[in-house]
């Protein structure tokens, strides 16, 4: 079983289209990638060139080359909606093939580009010392799961988890900005391994269960609040940790890195 990040996956994708790893893929979908790297509109809001020279897609990118990858994603404004979707449409007509044959870089292509708007808010939120949040995340994530026996099912891992690493001001952002989405675009994770409507809810009950009912309250908050007095403030909350087992696949959604397996 192999796990990638999710929100690195706009990292990653674009890591793999530059590196011309476009093999194996149709003409007609190769085509349509190259076209996209060129394309001035595109590059205007999101810059490959300076994405691609940093990462593969065999393995998880240090935190140095992710800092890299973020500092060039948030200096460039945003992309609009329309140019995002556009985009996905063509991609989603030339690659279709592509897609439903499994192709990797094609089914990563596909989530990134529809993903691509909670994946670049997530990418470019910081935190009270300034560091990005995305990247406190996964190191905290990862920190979880080595620490648990091997073998463990990770959504107990998760449940067991201290609450000060899994309910921070940073990932109340990341869900939220997440959760957001999906309420306004209910098909944005259809594309998305075993992330269906009820998981994704069984997600959401998770969630509140360990970190309490004002946790996923649509509002992305500050992500800058010191973790500690957001920790206080949200102490006398209701919470029960059992709800978290209730799904195994909460670890796909889970803790702001939201794993997705390719
Ligand atoms: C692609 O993957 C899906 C789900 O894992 C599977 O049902 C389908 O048969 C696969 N298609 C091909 C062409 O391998
Ligand atoms: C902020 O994020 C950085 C990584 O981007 C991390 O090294 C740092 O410990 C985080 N700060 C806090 C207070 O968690
Ligand atoms: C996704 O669902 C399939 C089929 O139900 C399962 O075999 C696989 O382990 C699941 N993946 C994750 C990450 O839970």
């Amino acid at each position: 079983m192999k796990y990638i990040y999710f929100i690195t996956l706009l990292i990653l994708a674009s890591a793999a289209l530059g590196s011309a790893q476009l093999d194996g893929l149709s003409s007609t979908c190769q085509n349509t990638l190259t076209q996209f790297l060129g394309d001035k509109n595109i590059n205007n809001c999101f810059p490959f060139s300076a994405i691609t020279p940093l990462a593969t897609t065999t393995t998880i990118p240090d935190q140095n080359t992710l800092k890299t990858a973020a500092d060039a994603i948030c200096a460039k404004p945003k992309c609009s909606d329309n140019l995002v979707s556009t985009t996905l449409n063509q991609f989603k007509t030339s690659c279709q093939t592509d897609i439903s044959n499994n192709q990797t870089l094609a089914q990563l292509v596909n989530v990134a580009l529809s993903l691509y708007s909670p994946m670049r808010d997530s990418i470019c939120y910081k935190n009270s010392t300034g560091g990005y949040c995305f990247i406190e995340s996964e190191a905290a994530a990862e920190q979880i799961l080595q620490s648990a026996p091997k073998g463990q099912n990770p959504a107990f891992t998760f449940a067991g988890a201290q609450k000060n690493q899994v309910c921070t001001p940073c990932n109340k952002a990341i869900f939220n900005t997440f959760f957001n989405y999906q309420n306004v675009n209910p098909s944005a994770f259809s594309d998305v391994q075993n992330a269906t409507g009820k998981n994704i809810n069984d997600v959401k009950g998770a969630i509140e269960g360990k970190c309490g009912q004002n946790f996923i309250d649509g509002k992305v908050g500050d992500s800058t609040e010191d973790p500690q007095k957001f920790q206080t403030e949200s102490a006398n909350q209701k919470s029960s940790a059992a709800s978290l087992v209730a799904n195994p696949v909460n670890f796909v959604v889970l803790v702001g890195s939201l794993l997705a397996m390719l």
